[in-house]
């Protein structure tokens, strides 16, 4: 089985080529920084234009360099949401065209959806059920992952995610965009004790996530103390919050056998360190992509699209792409 994934729900335009046993053949990616760099965060109506420009060339460049030609794939796997709505269009648009023309199936995917198997593409010992924890930009979230299409949601953030927060944290800090490889970058040189942040929701019985307080808690001391110290004291506080909720989900996670985590911010070293320890105190087994595969890519789209279509689900061609689409 060959699956061709298409990505362009944020700021990266991907394409790959997967199979259904687990090899990356292609996978293209092109990022945007540069273009949005000035505006200190992603402005959507760049983000589309960009992926417009970049996409066919990337699909062609993915095919080229896995030696296949269109003909060759089994189905097209797009992302079909949640993301910014201009470039969500235009991968799926891109998807459908391709899939018409080449007369394929066409697999609609949730983007949450790709962080969310994303592990088992780069683990084959993975099995369902597993607790995931998938923290990006967009999205804080524990999910009981029990099989394809069957996610059960443990928790949520009530307000930002916490790539959110250290995309924040980086422009008080002036560290640059994006944030958080920037944040973890600098925490290398600071002490982690020197300022006194606060740790929103620990301890409370429901695992959700908050990161506001902390982020406005970031913004009111940063002034008074070193950017260093700063950067690690803020991603101590960000690991102190994912562990102590993580754990109170660990609790409702009825036969979970691994603890997993995706998605942009399972990249930082720290938190993936500190998830280990909690899988390793609970007996589980700890299961992290490489950090190419836990920021956007369409590798993991492709894969979900590998997944589905070996479960028989595939989608019409009208279908519409979500700005908002929950797991
Ligand atoms: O999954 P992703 O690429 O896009 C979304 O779907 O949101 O996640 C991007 C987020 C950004 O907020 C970025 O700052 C964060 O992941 N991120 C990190 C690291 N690398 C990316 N956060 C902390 N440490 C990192 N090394
Ligand atoms: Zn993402």
């Amino acid at each position: 089985m060959l699956i061709l994934g298409l990505e362009s729900s944020c700021d990266e335009t991907a394409a790959a080529l997967v199979t259904g046993d687990r090899q990356v053949l292609a996978h293209r990616l092109a990022g945007q920084e540069a273009a949005h760099r000035p505006y200190g965060g992603v402005v959507p109506e760049i983000a589309a234009r960009a992926h417009v420009e970049v996409l066919q060339p990337l699909v062609e460049a993915a095919l080229g360099d896995a030696g296949k030609t269109l003909a060759d794939v089994d189905a097209i796997a797009a992302t079909a949401g949640p993301g910014l709505i201009g470039g969500v269009l235009v991968g799926l648009v891109t998807g459908k065209a391709l899939a018409h023309a080449a007369g394929k199936p066409l697999i609609a995917v949730n983007h949450l959806e790709g962080h969310a198997l994303s592990p088992r593409l780069a683990d084959p010992d993975l099995d369902f059920p597993y607790l995931l924890l998938l923290v990006s930009g967009g999205h804080c979230q524990l999910l009981l992952v029990e099989g394809v299409a069957r996610y059960r949601r443990l928790a949520t953030t009530i307000d930002d995610a916490a790539g959110e927060a250290f995309d924040k944290t980086a422009k008080i800090l002036g560290l640059g965009f994006p944030g958080g490889p920037a944040v973890e970058r600098a925490a290398t040189e600071g002490d982690a004790r020197a300022v006194p942040l606060p740790r929103p929701l620990k301890g409370s019985p429901e695992p959700h996530f908050s990161f506001a307080g902390l982020k406005a808690a970031v913004a009111r001391m940063a002034p008074d103390h070193a950017a260093a110290d700063v950067a690690a004291s803020f991603q101590q506080a960000v690991v102190d919050c994912l562990i102590d909720r993580t754990r109170r989900a660990l609790d409702k996670a009825d036969g979970a056998t691994a603890l997993v985590v995706a998605g942009g911010v399972a990249a930082n070293g720290a938190v993936r360190a500190a998830l280990q320890a909690l899988a390793a105190e609970h007996g589980l087994r700890f299961v992290a992509p490489p950090a190419w595969l836990c920021t956007d890519n369409a590798a993991m789209i492709a894969w979900a699209g590998a997944e589905r279509f070996a479960a028989g689900l595939t989608d019409p061609l009208d279908t519409a792409a979500r700005a908002r689409w929950p797991l």
